[in-house]
């Protein structure tokens, strides 16, 4: 799926669900922080395919999911699978959630799950969400914690190092931390601002092969492997088997991982 953008800056398979897969022990997490009501208007930002904006739509009954996605694709796949599941409340634009014109305040509830940690300038995107949102609207997101609190970055790159420590970082943990996380909500303008640590596995496959598959397609890996020779990468390629091989239970591939939910309110 061409520019869209996984969890830790990986590109989406063609097959959505296996992101859906890979989130599947965070999801229900994020789902009760959202809480969506019934008479909800819902703004999933950086929605990708849609699993949370039809999950939204699915709770407000009586109100309506609008989900956003930068990329062209994930918002073509996203129409398909709401239309296939004939759902009437909700819909998705190809938008920048930076500085698209939403109408403002026509929102009850911002929501994302993994897609705000991609902004130019967070304080500019926020504050643009919140202009949508109506006075005391919510805003629910989830974000990674820093990269070495979780296990499958710290592997990844361990793995594919090539033998020196492990550095660097990507975008997708620029919302890590809590306090400068909270000047950019602070500064866009909202308010009562909380954390809540996350502490849910993340799934990569049910066996090393499809793990490996499905690792291999994240932006970060990619990276990785970039900066190796052929011969370093195929012995980063073994070492990152073997970490697989290593975290392999009766169902399947999986990684400790740590985000936060962030909640806060339209001042
Ligand atoms: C890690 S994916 C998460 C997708 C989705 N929220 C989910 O949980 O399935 C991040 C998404 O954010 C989108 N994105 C990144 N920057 C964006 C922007 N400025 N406006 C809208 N969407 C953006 C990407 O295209 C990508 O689909």
């Amino acid at each position: 799926m061409v520019g869209a953008r996984h969890a830790s800056g990986r590109p989406e398979s063609a097959d959505p669900s296996g992101y859906d897969s890979e989130l599947k022990r965070l999801d229900p997490v994020f789902r009760r922080a959202c809480a969506v009501q019934a008479s909800d208007r819902v703004l999933d930002v950086g929605c990708g395919t849609g699993q949370t904006t039809r999950a939204a739509a699915r709770s407000a009954q009586e109100g309506s999911a609008l989900g956003v996605d930068i990329s062209t694709a994930a918002i073509e796949r996203a129409r398909g699978l709401a239309v296939a599941e004939g759902l009437s409340n909700v819909a998705f634009e190809r938008a920048d959630a930076q500085v698209h014109p939403f109408r403002q305040e026509s929102f009850d509830l911002a929501i994302s799950r993994f897609g705000s940690m991609f902004f130019d300038d967070a304080t500019a995107a926020f504050t643009n969400v919140r202009r949508a949102l109506r006075p005391s609207g919510r805003l629910v997101l989830m974000v990674w914690q820093a990269g070495e609190r979780n296990e499958w970055d710290v592997a990844i790159r361990r793995s594919l190092s090539g033998g020196s420590e492990p550095g660097g970082t990507s975008e997708a943990f620029s919302l890590a931390d809590p306090s400068r996380t909270s000047r950019f909500l602070a500064a866009a303008g909202f308010v009562d601002i909380a954390f809540a640590d996350v502490d849910e596995p993340v799934f990569y496959g049910r066996d090393v092969p499809a793990a490996l598959a499905w690792v291999r397609g994240f932006t970060c890996t990619s990276e990785l492997l970039h900066r190796l020779d052929p011969d370093e990468a195929e012995r980063g390629l073994i070492r990152l088997r073997e970490a697989l091989s290593e975290h392999l239970r009766d169902d399947g591939v999986w990684f400790g991982a740590r985000s936060w939910i962030v909640s806060a309110r339209r001042g």
